[in-house]
């Protein structure tokens, strides 16, 4: 890291622990953990509400947190609001594995209101179906028709901001750019994106939710048994959010994570032993150790064979992968092309044309035609062009009306 950026990450620091500070004043609603009779895991289980440390470090506290078990045994993340269930109440309590809406967006089927919010889950990259840059990476333990699901949440510091702006469909968006404002999500803000898979999935996985597997947390699902195989997580306490993705260090379902010639070679200097990999598992660093441990029973002991792929706060991040940031199981079943994936830059284009409204967000689901998919984003076809702070949830997540 050179000096400007550190200086420049001090000026946000102190900016972000001024408005952290003055939104400690109106706490927000409870997101879940850290509520009477939950598993006593102190600061471990809370989501972090100001930048403290590294962003790797921030990035774990949110990992950790959202993974933590409330009182009822869900996850902390699967008692927040999930895409689909904003208006099907269906989809609130069961039904809650979808498909991958930036799937149908690099399919080039990506419609507002599209069915894949709330429909099942969907085919996997093959051979048969992979982008050209990704065909020598397909899993070769695939099965015939192999399937993933995915999970879009947000917590309810989140869901307040949006509801209370009328952010929760896409009409209501329109009425609120149209008058000039700009959507900005409150620092507490957080969003995971998780993808799971069967064992149907592949030829020779056991994947039995009547075991636990050390290697990759399992949950029973509409009574099938899933491996969770992809967590994204983004932060509202960095101006263009913080960036975040983990998968746990299992060959069988993640083959190809930490691989720079898919997206990434994978860098934690907080939490991995060493910092940086290729592919090969790691080790926990003390620190990282030392937080599984504060969680303690609250976070199922699977979760500390995940480790993180990297971060972003900036278009260029990060540094030694030249901006280049993806999942090996996320982004790749999304089919997002090799090197071609960063979590900044791509949500930097979820954008909305006030004069379409209420059709108004842009259907690429990621860069216009020609425009960057890494680094520094290419501007908008016009003025008309609003953001949704970087929230494809608010472009592809909610209805109409
Ligand atoms: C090529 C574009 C693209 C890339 C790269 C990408 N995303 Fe997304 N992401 C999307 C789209 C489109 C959606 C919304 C539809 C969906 O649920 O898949 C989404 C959804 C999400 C969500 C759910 C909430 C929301 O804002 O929609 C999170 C969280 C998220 N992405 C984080 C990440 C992280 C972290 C990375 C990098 C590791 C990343 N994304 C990379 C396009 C992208």
């Amino acid at each position: 890291m050179n000096s400007e950026r550190v200086g420049i990450n001090w000026i946000a620091v102190m900016v972000l622990g001024l408005a952290v500070h003055s939104a400690c004043n109106h706490p927000a609603p409870p997101a879940g953990a850290g509520g009477p009779g939950q598993p006593s895991a102190g600061a471990a289980c809370d989501l972090p509400t100001s930048i403290a440390g590294s962003r790797e470090e921030l990035a774990w506290r949110l990992f950790v947190a959202a993974n933590c078990k409330t009182r009822t045994g869900r996850l902390t993340w699967e008692t927040w609001t999930t895409q689909a269930c904003l208006n099907n109440p269906d989809d609130c309590t069961g039904k809650r594995l979808h498909g991958s809406v930036l799937a149908a967006a690099n399919a080039h089927t990506l419609t507002p209101d599209h069915p894949k919010r709330t429909a099942g889950c969907q085919n996997m990259t093959t051979s048969a179906t992979a982008d050209p840059s990704l065909k020598q990476l397909v899993p070769g333990n695939l099965s015939a028709a192999p399937v993933f699901c995915e999970e879009v949440t947000i917590n309810a510091a989140e869901k307040a901001y949006a509801q209370h702006n009328g952010l929760l469909t896409t009409t209501g968006q329109g009425t609120f750019l149209q008058s000039g404002k700009t959507i900005d999500f409150p620092s507490g803000a957080v969003e995971v994106k998780a993808d799971w898979v069967p064992a149907s999935s592949f030829q020779g996985v056991t994947i039995d939710c009547s075991k636990p597997n050390p290697a990759v947390y399992q949950e029973i699902i509409d009574g099938t048994c899933y491996a969770l195989t992809g967590v994204h997580v983004t932060s509202k306490l960095f101006p263009n959010w913080l960036w975040a993705t983990f998968e746990p260090q299992n060959p069988q379902t993640n083959p190809n994570r930490c691989r720079p010639d898919l997206y990434n070679a994978c860098n934690d200097p907080w939490g991995s032993a060493p910092a940086t990999s290729t592919g090969a598992a790691t080790a926990a660093s003390p620190a990282l150790a030392a937080l599984f441990q504060a969680a303690g029973a609250a976070l199922a002991p699977s979760f500390q064979n995940y480790r993180l792929t990297g971060v972003q706060t900036e278009y260029s991040d990060p540094i030694a992968s030249a901006g280049v940031l993806g999942s090996s199981f996320v982004e790749f079943n999304a089919n997002v092309p090799a090197h071609q994936a960063s979590c900044i830059t791509c949500h930097s284009y979820a954008l909305y044309d006030i004069t379409k409204a209420p059709k108004g967000v842009n259907p690429n689901g990621g860069p216009f035609p020609g425009g960057a998919p890494v680094g520094q984003p290419t501007p908008p076809p016009g003025a008309a062009w609003k953001p949704l702070d970087f929230s494809w949830f608010l472009g592809f997540g909610v209805p109409t009306k």
